[in-house]
């Protein structure tokens, strides 16, 4: 507090300047069973986008492995199995939580307010958006940005609704469209961009497999409470989407928890 006060000018510059961009490697484990699942609907060869990357910290799974509490561990294409995040189960797993995941034949991430690993203040920033009694989240923070100093992921600076059709009109016909992201949504939602972010899923899937899967608020009650934060995939179609709430995870989605839904009979 009084460091604060003492250098409150400093501060309310910085703040008013950077947006909220905590990033959470153990996110990963929580988004790898998505993935996986997100592959096995939209098919093969699916190019990868990230929206809303920050830093890059969520672009890692393939580098990394998944162990669950269920004694189980899906391995990232690339993983060497020395980058470990754990995630503990609830419930009965509805999503395969083994093997290897999926090998992107492009894996991009799209900020509209871009960060470097290789930029002080960025990584001061990251830093600092740690809260002060979090000494987890403050050791995921540096072991993603150990990772992120030997792999950089490819992230495209601006905002989705502008830069997902320049990604898609590199794409292959026909190449599936596989979008994930996670606690971006809110985001979306208070820029109002969440219709034109839907129309763009519904209008890509005219021509091409799409499939979001996505760590979020509830939708309709952003910020209303700290629970639950929903974990769901959602299939577009040219006539609109099938969404399907998959389970949740911990209010800080430190990817710490998947707690499963019950699968309706
Ligand atoms: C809370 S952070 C989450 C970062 C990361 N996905 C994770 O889970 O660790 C949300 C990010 O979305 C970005 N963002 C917000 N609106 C966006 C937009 N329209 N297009 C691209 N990125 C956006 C923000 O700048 C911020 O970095």
């Amino acid at each position: 507090m009084e460091f604060c006060a003492q250098h409150w000018q400093g501060i309310e510059n910085i703040v008013h300047t950077r947006e909220v961009q905590i990033n959470k490697l153990g996110r990963n484990a929580v988004m790898l069973p998505l993935l996986c699942e997100a592959q096995s609907r939209a098919g093969d060869s699916a190019l990868f986008v990230e929206v809303g990357s920050s830093i890059g910290l969520s672009l890692l799974w393939p580098w990394l492995t998944a162990q669950y509490s269920t004694g189980s561990r899906i391995d990232g294409c690339f993983s060497e199995g020395r980058v470990v995040c754990d995630c503990r189960i609830a419930g009965n797993p509805t999503l395969p939580l083994s093997g290897i995941g999926p090998k992107p034949v492009r894996l991009v991430g799209i900020e509209v307010d871009s960060l470097s690993a290789d930029n002080e203040d960025d990584v001061a920033w990251l830093r600092a958006l740690v809260a002060p009694n979090d000494d987890f989240g403050r050791s995921e923070l540096e072991r993603g940005l150990e990772l992120l100093s030997q792999h950089r992921p490819e992230i495209l600076a601006g905002c989705v609704l502008d830069r997902l059709e320049d990604v898609i009109a590199a794409m292959p016909a026909n190449q599936p469209l596989i979008v994930y992201h996670c606690m971006t949504l809110l985001h979306l939602i208070e820029a109002d961009k969440l219709a034109a972010w839907r129309r763009l899923l519904r209008q890509v899937a005219h021509s091409r497999p799409v499939v979001e899967a996505y760590v979020a608020w509830e939708e309709g009650s952003p910020s209303a409470t700290l629970w639950p934060v929903e974990v769901r995939i959602r299939e577009w179609h040219r006539s609109g989407q099938d969404s399907e709430l998959v389970g949740w995870t911990d209010p800080s989605a430190d990817g710490s928890l998947l707690q499963f839904r019950e699968k309706r009979p």
